[in-house]
């Protein structure tokens, strides 16, 4: 048997194992055992490598999370020096040099007196840290009942159980035993589906309003936190109006409601600033978490940042003896700290968050002209970061039975993927939606390249639509 041969065995055998054995994240069980994934076997700066030997820009980042580009000599050597020098240490009864500069360093980047930080495996570990702290926070100051968290549609905070009582996300609620008494779902902030003649400053008011009527609703001595991502990222980069955080962040700091800002998506330079709270939306969370681009998904690790304000209420005299009861085995984890410290040093030295700022203009520009053609819907983005909706008007106009819709629009999400795919970009496309959130080192080149990538391949899907329905589309 030849090289080439066996290689090509190599494949199927993975191919055939993947369908069989792994079980992945939110997979779609209706295609179990014949999912036949793409298979990225190496990966270089923007690029990954299919099992073809395909070279493609990754548009997704990963999973927004690769932020320093693949193949980082200097990434794999401060991982296998930790692991070597101490690859783990308790972090329940001992400290190391390590993760205590992580930390030291996170909140000197994070905006105000964000300066504890609890470190966690993930985004869903530190939003569930975060939930678990704001309970026993209230607890220890003596108001059991303010215990509830309002957060919006279309938020995802992640997929253990208590995160996902806080999403938003309707495929996260279908299935699974996930109510809580504690949550609370204002309606989605998405300018783009605003009723139609409604400007956007009076959808900015209705949506603020949504807020103050939940605590009015609740009572605000009821109400514990009020959990946001800045920019809506998986429930399809929704970008809300102009000041309409810093407004909801007002309205919390009257009632004494606690602001989570979730950044899990937009933090490390994915909006050009370190974290997008206070540079971009201009408001000082009492409590942030950060994951993904924290290490640039080198290697797993989240992060809870605590306002100096809260640790006090809770610290000292005011802990009436009480621990924090809440911790991981691999909580400040040296070897995934030490990838931490390499990536953000590396932003640093790159100048990757002022890169960020120059080159996504264009980003945006390319992004936005999409709308020239009739099967694109809608596109929204910031940063780096943006969402291209498709839909065929007419069957949206005909009104379609929703299931059928929702049929037809996962299908042009993949077909526009599989067109992506063959002229060498990999989308990530979520139902109608395909998301893009490049590593920032991406140039203005690579861009240009995506973007004419992505006209090319939204075309012909409005091709083959087009042979297909037997209309032209508007
Ligand atoms: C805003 C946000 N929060 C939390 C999470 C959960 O993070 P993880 O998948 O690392 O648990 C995600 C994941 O996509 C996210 O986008």
């Amino acid at each position: 048997m030849n090289r080439r041969e066996s290689s090509l065995d190599a494949v199927e055998q993975i191919r055939h194992a993947d369908n069989h054995t792994w079980f992945h994240p939110w997979e779609y069980l209706g295609d179990a055992g014949q999912a036949n994934r793409t298979q990225v076997q190496r990966a270089e700066g923007i690029h990954v490598y299919d099992e073809q030997g395909q070279r493609l820009i990754d548009g997704p980042g990963g999973m927004w999370c690769m932020q320093i580009g693949y193949g980082r000599h200097e990434m794999a050597e401060a991982i296998a020096a930790q692991a070597l020098q101490l690859p783990y240490m308790n972090p329940f009864s001992l400290t190391s040099a390590t993760p205590v500069r992580l930390a030291a360093k996170l909140a000197e980047l994070a905006p105000g007196d964000l300066n504890h930080v609890f470190f966690t495996t993930g985004g869903s570990t530190a939003v569930d840290t975060a939930l678990r702290f704001v309970h026993f926070y209230n607890n220890l100051k003596g108001r059991p009942q303010k215990k509830h968290i309002i957060s919006r549609e279309l938020a995802y905070h992640g997929s253990t159980y208590l995160c996902a009582t806080v999403t938003g996300k309707d495929r996260d609620q279908n299935w699974f035993d996930i109510q809580s008494p504690f949550s609370h779902f204002l309606p989605a902030v998405n300018p783009a589906r605003r009723p139609a003649g409604m400007s956007l400053e009076a959808f900015c008011d209705a949506r603020v309003a949504d807020l103050e009527n939940k605590l009015r609703e609740l009572g605000a001595e009821n109400v514990a936190a009020f959990i946001a991502e800045p920019v809506q990222a998986s429930g399809g980069v929704i970008v809300p109006p102009e000041g309409y955080l810093k407004r909801c962040w007002d309205i919390c700091r009257q009632h004494d409601v606690l602001f989570i800002a979730d950044e899990v998506v937009t933090g490390f330079g994915r909006l050009g600033h370190w974290f997008a709270s206070e540079a971009v939306f201009g408001i000082q969370p009492d409590m942030l978490t950060c994951a993904k681009g924290l290490t640039s998904g080198y290697l797993p690790l989240g992060a809870l940042l605590i306002s100096e304000r809260l640790f006090q209420e809770v610290s000292g005299d005011n802990a009436k003896g009480a621990s924090f009861g809440h911790g991981f085995t691999y909580s400040g984890h040296p070897v995934c700290c030490a990838a931490a410290l390499k990536s953000i040093e590396i932003i640093e030295r790159e100048n990757l968050l002022q890169h960020v700022r120059e080159v996504s203009p264009y980003f945006l520009e390319r992004l936005h002209a999409l709308r020239e053609i009739p099967l694109v819907f809608d596109t929204r983005g910031m940063g780096l970061v943006g969402v291209v909706e498709c839909t065929v008007r007419q069957m949206l106009e005909s009104g379609v039975p929703e299931a059928e819709l929702y049929a037809f629009e996962t299908e042009l999400g993949l077909r526009i993927d599989q067109h992506c795919h063959e002229l060498g970009l990999m989308v990530r496309p979520l139902t109608n939606q395909c998301v893009f959130s490049p590593p920032l080192v991406i140039s203005r080149e690579e861009i240009e390249q995506m973007f004419d990538i992505l006209h090319e391949a939204i075309l012909r899907t409005q091709r083959d639509l087009e042979r297909e329905l037997g209309l032209a589309l508007r």
